[in-house]
Formats: structure tokens, C-alpha cells, sequence
């Protein structure tokens, strides 16, 4: 499995290699491998936290309601999601079976540790100008356990030669109270536009 992750100069080896990963105990339960999608190389990456319920059945990141929303806000925000590489900071969908229903459950640090060379491996491949990242599981796969995404969101940071821009999760907008949507997702647009300033 790291073989691939460290070694394939393209995307499709990667997806390839990813789609049999047992790296962790997650590709026990989830359909599939959601691996990251969008061109190669591209000037912006967007690193989620892990494929959703829509997203484990469809096989592609981000095509449930955050994504939707995610999709909004790259609108407004002035990005083409066409030319973003989307992907996730673990990519199987951690879950909890409630009779019919698939309950998300954060990655551990363990499973976010085990899928770290696939996100290596897209960023080598990808070499993205700047970085997204979306949410504290994105920030602690990326930045490390003492990154707080509530203190430090919408600044760029140098990282690694990448600019990045941490900032809240999709879903979060999405899980506040309804009279806090509006201005959630706002501040959601104003760090997207750091990250579009960052690409000018
Ligand atoms: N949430 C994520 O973090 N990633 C997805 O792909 C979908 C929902």
C-alpha cells in the first residue's frame, strides 16, 4: 500500500492502489475508497475530513449537501470547483450503523495517522499553489493536534511551501442553528476568498 502511495506519479496508479487499502480497520464497513478528485496538477486542493454517507455510495467526494454547499460557496467566493483537487483527510466513511441509518463518526487520530501517505501522495502529485482545509480533522491531519482551526482560520500560513488557509468545515454551516446559517457560511465565503487572493 505505501508502496504505491510513496512511488505513483499519477492519479489514477493512486486511486488504483487506494481502492485496495487496509491500512485501517475502515474499509471493512464502507462500499469504497473515496479518493480525491479534480485535475492534476491543480492550483488549489480542498482537504475535507472524510466521505459522507452520499459520498461513500457515489465513490467521489464531496456530492452530498456539504458538498452542495461547499459548492456555493466556491461560487460566491469567485473559485471554479473544476479546477480544485477535492479530497479528504481519510478516505473511508467512519460510521455507525443505527438500524437503517449510517450515524458520521470522526476519524481517530489513528485512522487520520493511516491515511496520511495517500494525502502525501496527492499533494506531491497534485502540487497545489494553495491549500484548503476544511474543519479541525483536515487542520489535525495537515497542521498537527496543537492547530486550532477557531483561533487561527482565514490566515494564510506557509506551509511547506504552500500557502494554506484553514477554515470550518461545510458542515458545520450546515448543523447550526437555522438563524446562524446565513452568517456561518458568510465568514465561510471570506476565508474561501483568502485562498482565491492567495492564487491571484
Ligand atoms: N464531508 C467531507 O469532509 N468530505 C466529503 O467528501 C463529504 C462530506
Amino acid at each position: 500500500m505505501a508502496g504505491a502511495a510513496e512511488t505513483a506519479s499519477d492519479l489514477e496508479t493512486l486511486r488504483r492502489a487506494a481502492a485496495d487499502c487496509t491500512g485501517c480497520e475502515l474499509y471493512r464497513n464502507a462500499e469504497q475508497t473515496v479518493f480525491g478528485r479534480g485535475p492534476a496538477p491543480a492550483r488549489l486542493m480542498l482537504i475535507g475530513e472524510q466521505p459522507g454517507d452520499r459520498e461513500d455510495r457515489a465513490g467521489e467526494p464531496f456530492v452530498g449537501p456539504a458538498g452542495r454547499l461547499l459548492d456555493r460557496a466556491l461560487t460566491e467566493a469567485g473559485i471554479r470547483r473544476d479546477e480544485v483537487y477535492l479530497t479528504n483527510a481519510v478516505k473511508h466513511f467512519s460510521f455507525e450503523q443505527r438500524g437503517e441509518r449510517r450515524i458520521h463518526q470522526t476519524p481517530t487520530a489513528a485512522q487520520i495517522r493511516a491515511c496520511r501517505p495517500w494525502l502525501d501522495a496527492e499533494l506531491r502529485v497534485v502540487a497545489p499553489a494553495a491549500l484548503g482545509v476544511l474543519g479541525a480533522t483536515a487542520a489535525q491531519a495537515l497542521l498537527g493536534r496543537t492547530f486550532r482551526v477557531t483561533r487561527q482560520r482565514g490566515q494564510m500560513i506557509d506551509w511547506e511551501g504552500h500557502a494554506v488557509v484553514a477554515t470550518v468545515h461545510p458542515s458545520a454551516v450546515l448543523r447550526a442553528p437555522p438563524e446562524r446559517r446565513a452568517e456561518l457560511f458568510d465568514g465561510f465565503v471570506e476565508d474561501l476568498k483568502v485562498l482565491a487572493a492567495a492564487l491571484q
